[in-house]
């Protein structure tokens, strides 16, 4: 029997239509108690393998093992660490080994408990493990919920790039359950928030309202305000990638942020920012640059610009230069025929994608935000 914690909402389910998979989505507070139901109604194969981090394992591994409880599963989970700076092939390698040794077959599940990095690795690793074998999600962090477990990207950096090693692998299910992100740091919690927002400002106005109106609930954590606002988002990223599940065309738009977003993150190393925390500055360097283009309404530049500052203080540009953002802009693998395009938004809800954006145009935006002449 299905129990949820929440009596008053039913689960929200959002079907992924891609070519090379379908699956659903499943949002609800309390999903995780139902998970074992949800791996067999997709007929995830019974030998089942959880891979997650210390951290997460010691907040949620309990519940999640009594949710897992049938004798397929894997009674020790593989733990391997969620740094960004761990986001390598030798931490692949350690889930490797650890499958091979519990003799791992092809009939085998993969289940990713942890955030956007143990979703990339381990996923990564389920779709090179023999070649593939079933991978479900279940991300811990608002980022993973809302984005990063949907879409089937999944990889590891190279200590010279970000992501540059890869694959696109789509699970077999994703199940978001919000009531676990009441243990997320704050500043993590935020850092999700962005992306949010980055549905809102692309493609849906009442998702952007949303946010500004129910600032508190969210930051309350309110189960059923955020699963609402999970679900706006899933919902956008699932349409958009099953439409162009490999990126060639549509779903370039939730790279809006991402171009000086992914710069801002190089020139600091991945150290000082969080991705989320980059990708607000994005959209407000995008929201100059599409402003000064008389693209977008002032007053729509300045309500994204009022909501992003609604979240809190954003870490400080002021000694990050115009110059070396553009420089590592100019590196960016989103680079077509040497064009950088860019995503500029034209409306609260709609974007347009340009590959004209000059270093001019780009290098007073940036100032306007507070980057350094
Ligand atoms: N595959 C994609 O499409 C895609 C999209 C966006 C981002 N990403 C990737 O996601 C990664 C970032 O993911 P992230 O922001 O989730 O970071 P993360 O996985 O590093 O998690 C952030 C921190 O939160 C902790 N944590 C996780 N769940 C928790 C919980 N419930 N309670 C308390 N702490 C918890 C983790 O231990 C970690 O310290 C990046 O590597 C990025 O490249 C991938
Ligand atoms: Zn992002």
């Amino acid at each position: 029997m299905l129990s949820y914690q929440s009596t008053l909402m039913e689960p929200v389910r959002l079907d992924v239509a891609t070519p090379s998979r379908a699956y659903t989505v499943t949002i609800a507070p309390g999903a995780l108690n139902n998970l074992e139901q949800m791996l067999d109604d997709v007929h995830a194969p019974g030998r089942r393998f959880v891979v997650s981090s210390p951290l997460v394992w010691r907040l949620h591994g309990p519940q999640l093992a009594k949710a897992l409880n049938g004798a397929g599963t894997h009674a020790e989970p593989i733990l391997v660490p969620d740094g960004e700076r761990y986001k390598q092939l030798p931490t692949v390698a350690r889930i490797y080994d650890a499958l091979v040794a519990a003799n791992a077959e092809r009939g085998s599940t993969l289940i990713t408990f942890g955030g956007g990095v143990i979703g990339d690795m381990a996923g990564f690793a389920a779709a090179t493990y023999l070649r593939g074998i079933a991978l479900v999600h279940v991300p811990t962090t608002l980022l993973a919920q809302v984005d990063s477990a949907i879409g089937g990207k999944v990889g590891v950096n190279h200590p010279l790039g970000k992501n540059i090693i890869g694959s696109f692998y789509q699970p077999h299910a994703v199940v978001v359950d919000p009531a676990l992100l009441g243990t997320l740091p704050r500043r993590e919690f935020r850092a999700g928030l962005y992306e949010v927002i980055k549905y809102g400002m692309t493609s849906s106005a009442p998702l952007f309202d949303r946010i500004g109106r129910e600032r508190k609930p969210i930051f309350a954590r309110a189960p059923e305000t955020l699963t609402e606002i999970i679900s706006a988002s899933c919902r956008i990223k699932a349409d958009v990638v099953a439409i162009d599940e490999r990126e060639a065309g549509p779903r370039r738009i939730l790279n809006f942020g991402h171009s000086a977003g992914h710069a801002i993150e190089a020139v600091t190393k991945y150290r000082r920012y969080r991705h989320g925390e980059a990708v607000g500055y994005g959209m407000l360097v995008a929201a100059e640059l599409a402003a000064a283009r008389g693209a977008l309404a002032e007053r729509d530049r300045q309500a994204l610009a009022d909501l992003i500052a609604s979240l809190g203080p954003l870490p400080s540009v002021a000694d990050l230069s115009a110059a070396q953002i553009i420089g590592a802009m100019q590196h960016d693998k989103k680079m077509v025929a040497g064009r950088l395009h860019f995503v500029l938004p034209t409306a609260i809800g709609a974007t347009t994608i340009v590959d004209d954006v000059t270093e001019k145009e780009l290098k007073t935006a940036l100032r306007k935000v507070g980057f350094s002449a």
